[in-house]
């Protein structure tokens, strides 16, 4: 598996990471068992990948933990998250501290390396920026917390206005952004300053869904031609002729890859619970940038879409 650098974290990390979020929750959220999904875990290090995903909220830290235990592994960088509402306000300082211990109780260990404010929704960045980030950067001088994160709710927040107000700060080393084949938003709102500021990119939403499936996909390319925002007709063609033509192995082949060339991502996250997809996975980011042609045409066809998540 092909390694990057983290942007400014400095950290040599896996092109594909895995997520022990979304639906599967590495297998928790698909009916498996614990064992399984630390065979899912275990099978993805040996596989290549570096990096993992995870979240107080997903109840997966544990799983992550005894996987890495298990494996014997050293250079396992970890992403974790602060859940960062309750009760629709956001945690106070004392309250995240608290989440941060119960993180590191959990995954074992006395650092984590990349600690996120979880689903930050715009109304509450400007509290997040003024009371959270000094209490994490007191964590981070604690040597509790590698380098601080921040993802975006992209499943209500698609426009990406967080992620636009927090590149303009200093203080963020990484980012989680939604970005697919469906809405490319991000490419204009959110890649350009983490290019520009090296701040590390780990990307959310490459399948989800909408790419996981052609009658769903088809469903979303519906509402989106409803609504004269795309040729919903066009990209199904593109994607087909790009599939049977070889130029991709499947739908999610070609969305996986779409996302891992993008420039200012450096790691894709792909989650799941399922160790034959995990191989394909694991092959699609290997695999070479899609033919340029049809990667342009899907660029240019879903251009004015910036309101759909591909939940
Ligand atoms: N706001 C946030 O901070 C936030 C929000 C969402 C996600 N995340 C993080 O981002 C990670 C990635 O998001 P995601 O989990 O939604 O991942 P994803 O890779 O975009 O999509 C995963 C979905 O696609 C399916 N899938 C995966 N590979 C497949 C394949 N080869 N063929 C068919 N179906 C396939 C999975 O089901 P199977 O289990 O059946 O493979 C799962 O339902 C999460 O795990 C989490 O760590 C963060």
């Amino acid at each position: 598996m092909r390694q990057v650098i983290l942007g400014r974290t400095g950290l040599k990390v896996s092109v594909m990471g895995l997520g022990a979020g979304g639906a599967s929750r590495i297998g928790q959220g698909t009916g498996r068992t614990e064992a399984e999904s630390v065979a899912v875990v275990r099978r993805a290090l040996d596989l290549g990948v570096n990096i993992i995903d995870t979240a107080e909220v997903y109840g997966t830290e544990a799983i992550v933990a005894k996987a890495i235990r298990e494996s014997g592994r050293k250079d396992v960088v970890i992403s974790t998250k602060k859940t960062t509402a309750v009760a629709g306000r956001p945690v106070t300082p004392g309250e995240l501290a608290d989440g941060l211990e119960g993180s590191l109780t959990r995954l074992g260990v006395e650092r984590v390396d990349i600690y996120h404010l979880h689903g930050v929704s715009p109304d509450h960045y400007r509290y997040t920026r003024e009371n959270l980030v000094p209490a994490m950067l007191k964590l981070k001088s604690q040597g509790k917390i590698g380098f601080l994160g921040i993802t975006e709710a992209f499943e209500s927040d698609r426009g990406h206005r967080t992620l636009a107000e927090a590149v303009k700060d200093d203080c963020w080393d990484v980012i989680m952004v939604g970005f697919n084949l469906l809405n490319q938003a991000a490419r204009e709102r959110v890649l350009p300053a983490c290019r520009e500021k090296a701040i590390g990119v780990l990307n959310m939403f490459a399948v989800r869904r909408a790419l996981g499936d052609w009658a769903c996909l088809e469903d979303v390319l519906a509402d989106l031609g409803k609504r004269e925002l795309v040729d919903g007709r066009a990209v199904k063609d593109t994607l087909d002729s790009l599939i049977r033509e070889g130029g991709a192995a499947s739908l999610q082949d070609a969305a996986y890859r779409f996302c891992r060339y993008e420039p200012g991502i450096h790691v894709v996250l792909s989650g799941t619970g399922n160790l034959g997809h995990l191989k394909e996975n694991v092959d699609s980011l290997a695999r070479p940038p899609l033919p340029a042609e049809a990667a342009a045409r899907l660029r240019g066809l879903l251009v004015r879409v910036d309101d759909i998540s591909g939940d």
